[in-house]
């Protein structure tokens, strides 16, 4: 398929400069957009000045939540070039959390083209500074009108771009992270391993909670036991003990984060050895008070990793590592930021280098 381009007024191109980039305020001057319909699949793509878009009130999304998404980067690298991070994997989970969603599949090899074609049109958007990245927001949303619960037969694809800064206010130094033993985030069998509106949607009343009593994110538990660690807000969870660093296993109601993946890949080769398994939360308490966890961070591809200094455990307070970042995560931290600026071998190709 063509991509049909109509490019903004020169005006309206012009890049804005920021003294620090906030996340996921600010918007390209472009967008991509493309229909779907039962009777013709996907169809008319085109790129076009950002813009609103005007929605039936009675669109299947607005009512049922039929809708999935991805968050990638690019890099402007210290050799001027311009990186993806794992862009063929992010297109793999969109076509994966669709599947889950009753969503049509799109076109892997499309996609790319789709999301490379818009990030050159909007390249001088990409923010240079190290620490910063252009966020590339794919989603697809259910547009026919019908207020009957079923799968709809009409779907929206757009792109959004957005120059980003860190997504925590505290920057690379540690959050603190709430414990919530009242809600629940995924059960076995939901939707907590695909990206879909509604598990952010239903995360909402926890994060509120934690934040009133001065945490930056919720801890959930699992929802059979509510005993076992599952993951963070909007990030995968590590913990640093003294032999190994574990994750909690992906069973079924956990987001595979693409980040949390990396870091399984990367930590052995800085001699680190990985483990995925049940990680309880007796097991974190414990090992915070005999001091045999030495570091816990959370990663993702908005937070990238983000230390954790202190957790809410049943209304008290368990501080890690004196509150400090910890060496592996400022080491991980360093060995991800430099694959994707280009300033580290990428031993697994992860970037894809985009060029005109
Ligand atoms: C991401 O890390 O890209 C996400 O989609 C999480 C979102 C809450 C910002």
């Amino acid at each position: 398929m063509e991509i049909e381009i109509n490019l903004a007024e020169p005006e309206k191109r012009k890049v804005s400069q920021f003294e620090e980039l906030p996340f996921g305020k600010i918007f390209t001057p472009h967008m991509f957009i493309m229909k779907y319909e039962e009777n013709k699949g996907w169809h008319s793509p085109k790129i076009q000045p950002f813009s609103n878009i005007e929605l039936h009130p009675a669109a299947i999304v607005l009512h049922y939540s039929q809708t999935v998404f991805e968050g990638l980067k690019a890099y402007y690298g210290i050799d001027g070039k311009i990186r993806l991070f794992r862009v063929w994997d992010h297109i793999a989970r969109l076509n994966r959390s669709a599947e889950r969603l009753c969503i049509p599949q799109v076109d892997p090899e499309f996609v790319f083209k789709a999301i490379k074609t818009l990030i050159l049109i909007d390249k001088d958007w990409i923010p240079k500074k190290k620490g910063s990245a252009l966020y590339i927001r794919p989603l697809i949303f259910a547009t026919q009108p019908n207020l009957g619960l079923k799968i709809s037969s009409e779907y929206l694809f757009i792109i959004i771009l957005s120059p980003v800064g860190a997504y925590y206010k505290e920057g690379f130094n540690p959050v603190k992270i709430y414990v919530t033993t009242e809600y629940i985030r995924a059960c076995p069998g939901g939707t907590g391993e695909v990206k879909t509106g509604g598990n952010y949607a239903a995360s909402l009343k926890a994060q509120e909670l934690a934040q009133k009593k001065g945490y930056t994110q919720v801890l959930w538990l699992d929802a059979k036991e509510k005993k076992y660690v599952e993951e963070v807000g909007s990030m995968n969870i590590f913990f640093y003990f003294d032999n190994e660093l574990a994750t909690p296993a992906l069973t079924g109601s956990i987001l595979p984060g693409i980040t949390r993946d990396s870091v399984l890949k990367l930590a052995p080769q800085l001699g680190i050895p990985t483990k995925e398994r049940r990680i309880s939360i007796d097991e974190i308490i414990e090992s915070i008070e005999n001091k045999t966890l030495k570091e816990c961070f959370g990663t993702g591809t908005a937070a990238v990793i983000s230390p954790v200094g202190e957790i809410c455990y049943k209304d008290k307070s368990y501080i890690i590592n004196e509150g400090k970042t910890g060496e592996l995560t400022r080491k991980l931290f360093e060995y991800i930021t430099g694959i994707q600026y280009g300033e580290k071998e990428d031993p697994f190709n992860w970037t894809v280098i985009v060029e005109d």
